[in-house]
C-alpha cells in the first residue's frame, strides 16, 4: 500500500511516499523548482517521490497536511465578532476551495486516479505530531507541536502510544509562540520567510537586558501561551502573505507599540547595534522560558520521560539543547524536518497508523530520502561542463578529500541520496577544517556570504560526542546546540559559537558509512574527528543535480569537489571567480 503525503499551499511545500509503512522518498518542491521555501501544490516532488517508490505506480491514498474544516466553529465565531474581516475570510474561503480542488488537479496531472474516499485532509498540527512520534524509536511518549500557525492553532500536544496519538490540548489563534518569535525577527530587520534562525544566531552576542519588558509580550501558563495582542497586528489586520516568484513572504505582524517599547525597528541590512543583539538575546531567553513552561506542563500532565517534537519552533536548537537540564524528559526525538516540509511525512504516517490502524514498523534514523545519481550520470555532467576530474576508489576519495580539508581547503561533498529537510547532513555538504579559527570568515567571503553572526556547525563521530560536548546524547539531525567543553573550544574554533555551543550532527557508522569514514579519517590524520559542515549551495536551495553542484563549484571559490567517485580540483578547473580575477591582472 502506497500513501502520498503532501504539504501543499504552505511554505516549504513537499511530498513524501510511504510504501507498506516504510518511508521510501521525501523531497521539498524548492529543490526542483529552485524557489526557496516555495508554497503551492508540489506536483514535481510528488512525481519524483512516486517514481522513486515504483516507476509509474499511483498511490492508494493521498494525505494533505491541511484541513479547512479544522476548528471551523472557532473560525466562524471569530469572524462573527469581526464583520470588517469578511473580505479576508472570503479570500480564505477561496483558498479552501483551492484545497478541495487538489484531488482534481492531481488527477489531471496523472498523479492520482483512485477512489476519492482515499483522499485525506489531515489537520496541520496532527500531521506535525505524527511526523514527530510515529517515526521515533519510542513506543510511548509525550508529543508536542509548536509553530506560528496551521489550521488555526499554534500548539498541539498529546500522548503517543503504539500506533495512535491521543491529542490532549491545543493553543488556538491568535496566540502563538511562533508568532511571538517571528514578530521580533521582523522587528530586528530579518523579514524573509524562515529568517528566525538568524535572530537565534544573533542572540548569542547580546545580554538579555530587555527580558523583563519582553516578558510583558508573551506568557505561558497551564499549557496555554498568551500574547499581549497590543504588540501584534496579525489578529486585527490579518497576516499578509505575498508570493514573490512563488517564494512566500510574511507582511509585518508587529504593531506600533513594539516601537514605543523597544525603539525603532532595525531596517533590513542596516548595521547591527548593541540594542539589536540585546533584544535578540532577550527574545531568545523569553522564548526558552515559555518553551519550557509548556514542555514542563506537558511532562507533568503525561508523566512521560520521553518527548517527540515538531513544528517550526522545535527547530530552535538553542532551546532544544537545554531540554535535559530544564525538564524531566530523559529522551528526545525531534523530527528532522520539524518545519512544515515534514508534515508531508506526518500526514502520510497519520493515515497509515491513526486512520488505517496499521502497526508501526518504520524508524526515521536519517534524512537521506531524496534522489541520487549514478557515476555514469555524474560523469556525463562533468564531461558536459568540460571539467578535469579524477576517478578514484572510495578509499582514495576519502584520503584525498581529507588531505584537502586538513590543508585548509574548502571541499564540496556530493554523495548518495539528497537530504530531506533544512539541514545538509553529509550528502550535499560543503566541508572544511573546524580547527582553523579563520575558516568561518574564509567560507563567508568566498562562498556563503552569510551574516557574520551566524555559526557554522560541526559533524562529529557519534562515539566521540562526550569527548567534545557536555551533553553526551545523539543529535543526528542538527536540531540541538550543546555546550562544547571549555577545553575543546580552542581545538574547534570554527564551529564554536559565541556562546560556546555547537549545533552538532552526530554521525553513526551504520547510518552514513561513507561520511563516517571521512570524519574518522580526518580524525586519524588530525586528531580531531570533527568536520565543519554547511549546506551545498550559494544563496539558493541546496543543490539537487550533479550539474548544479558542478556549477556551484565553478561559480564560487571552492577548492575541490568530491562528487560520486570523482574528485575535481580548483587548480585544474579554475573557478569563474578566479578566472575573472586573473583577467584583471595586467
Ligand atoms: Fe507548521
Amino acid at each position: 500500500m502506497r500513501i502520498l503525503g503532501l504539504n501543499a499551499f504552505h511554505g516549504d511545500a513537499s511530498s513524501a511516499v510511504l510504501s507498506d509503512g516504510q518511508l521510501i522518498a521525501a523531497l521539498e518542491e524548492e529543490r526542483l523548482n529552485r524557489v526557496k521555501h516555495w508554497a503551492g501544490l508540489p506536483v514535481l516532488s510528488a512525481r519524483a517521490c512516486l517514481a522513486a517508490a515504483d516507476a509509474g505506480s499511483q498511490p492508494d491514498h493521498i494525505a494533505i497536511s491541511r484541513d479547512p474544516k479544522a476548528h471551523l466553529t472557532d473560525k466562524l465565531l471569530r469572524a462573527a465578532l469581526r464583520p470588517h474581516r469578511w473580505a479576508k475570510l472570503a479570500s480564505r474561503a477561496t483558498n479552501s476551495v483551492r484545497i478541495s480542488q487538489v484531488a482534481e488537479v492531481l488527477r489531471a496531472e496523472g498523479i492520482y486516479a483512485s477512489n476519492p474516499a482515499n483522499f485525506h485532509f489531515v489537520e496541520h498540527h496532527r500531521a506535525h505530531l505524527a511526523s514527530a512520534f510515529f517515526p521515533s524509536p519510542f513506543d510511548e511518549a509525550a508529543v508536542v507541536s509548536i509553530d506560528g500557525f496551521g489550521d488555526f492553532s499554534s500548539v498541539m500536544w498529546g500522548v503517543g502510544e503504539g500506533n495512535q496519538i491521543q491529542v490532549k490540548d491545543s493553543v488556538l489563534f491568535p496566540h502563538s509562540l511562533g508568532i511571538f518569535y517571528t514578530a521580533f525577527t521582523q522587528f530586528l530587520g530579518f523579514p524573509k520567510y524562515g529568517d528566525e534562525y538568524k535572530m537565534m544566531g544573533l542572540s548569542a552576542y547580546g545580554e538579555p537586558r530587555f527580558a523583563d519588558r519582553v516578558r510583558q509580550v508573551v506568557r505561558t501558563q497551564d499549557g496555554q501561551c498568551r500574547l499581549n495582542l497590543d504588540y501584534f497586528t496579525h489578529h486585527s489586520k490579518g497576516v499578509e502573505m505575498t508570493w514573490d516568484g512563488g517564494e512566500p513572504a510574511l507582511g509585518p505582524i508587529f504593531s506600533a507599540k513594539m516601537s514605543d517599547e523597544f525603539g525603532e525597528p532595525r531596517a533590513p541590512r542596516a548595521e547591527i547595534r548593541q540594542r539589536d543583539m540585546d533584544l535578540a538575546a532577550s527574545v531568545q531567553l523569553v522564548l526558552e522560558e515559555n518553551y519550557f513552561a509548556l514542555l514542563n506542563f506537558v511532562q507533568k500532565q503525561t508523566r512521560a520521560t520521553r518527548v517527540c517534537l515538531a513544528g517550526g519552533v522545535a527547530l530552535n536548537c538553542v532551546a532544544n539543547g537545554m531540554i535535559f537540564d530544564r525538564t524531566d524528559f530523559r529522551d528526545v526525538y525531534v523530527q528532522p524536518a520539524a518545519h512544515d516540509a515534514g508534515t508531508s511525512i506526518g500526514a502520510a504516517l497519520y493515515v497509515q497508523h491513526q486512520i488505517l490502524k496499521q502497526p508501526r514498523s518504520f524508524e526515521m534514523r536519517h534524512v537521506y530520502y531524496g534522489p541520487e545519481f549514478t557515476d555514469t550520470e555524474i560523469q556525463g555532467a562533468l564531461q558536459s561542463a568540460g571539467c578535469q576530474f579524477h576517478r578514484l576508489t572510495e578509499a582514495a576519495l576519502v584520503d584525498r578529500t581529507v588531505e584537502q580539508i586538513a590543508a585548509g581547503k574548502i571541499v564540496g561533498w556530493f554523495q548518495g541520496r539528497m537530504e530531506f529537510g533544512p539541514r545538509a547532513l553529509g550528502n550535499r555538504s560543503i566541508l572544511a577544517d573546524p580547527r582553523r579559527r579563520d575558516m568561518k570568515d574564509i567560507l563567508n567571503s568566498r562562498i556563503k556570504y552569510r551574516e557574520p553572526f551566524r555559526p557554522f556547525c560541526p559533524s562529529v563521530l557519534a562515539e566521540c560526542v562526550g569527548e567534545y560536548f557536555e551533553t553526551d546524547y545523539p543529535s543526528p539531525f542538527m536540531v540541538a546546540a550543546y555546550k562544547i567543553k571549555p577545553e575543546q573550544r580552542d581545538r574547534i574554533p570554527a564551529v564554536t559559537h559565541e556562546d560556546g555551543t555547537g549545533r552538532l550532527q552526530t554521525v553513526e557508522r551504520d547510518v552514513n558509512p561513507l561520511y563516517w569514514k571521512l570524519i574518522r579519517r580526518f580524525g586519524d590524520v588530525t586528531g580531531v574527528p570533527v568536520l565543519l559542515n554547511t549546506s551545498f549551495n550559494e544563496n539558493e536551495p541546496i543543490v539537487y543535480t550533479p550539474a548544479q553542484a558542478i556549477d556551484c563549484f565553478l561559480r564560487t571559490q571552492m577548492d575541490a569537489l568530491a562528487i560520486g567517485s570523482f574528485l575535481l580540483l580548483e587548480t585544474e578547473n579554475p573557478t569563474r571567480a578566479r578566472m575573472a580575477e586573473s583577467l584583471l591582472v595586467p
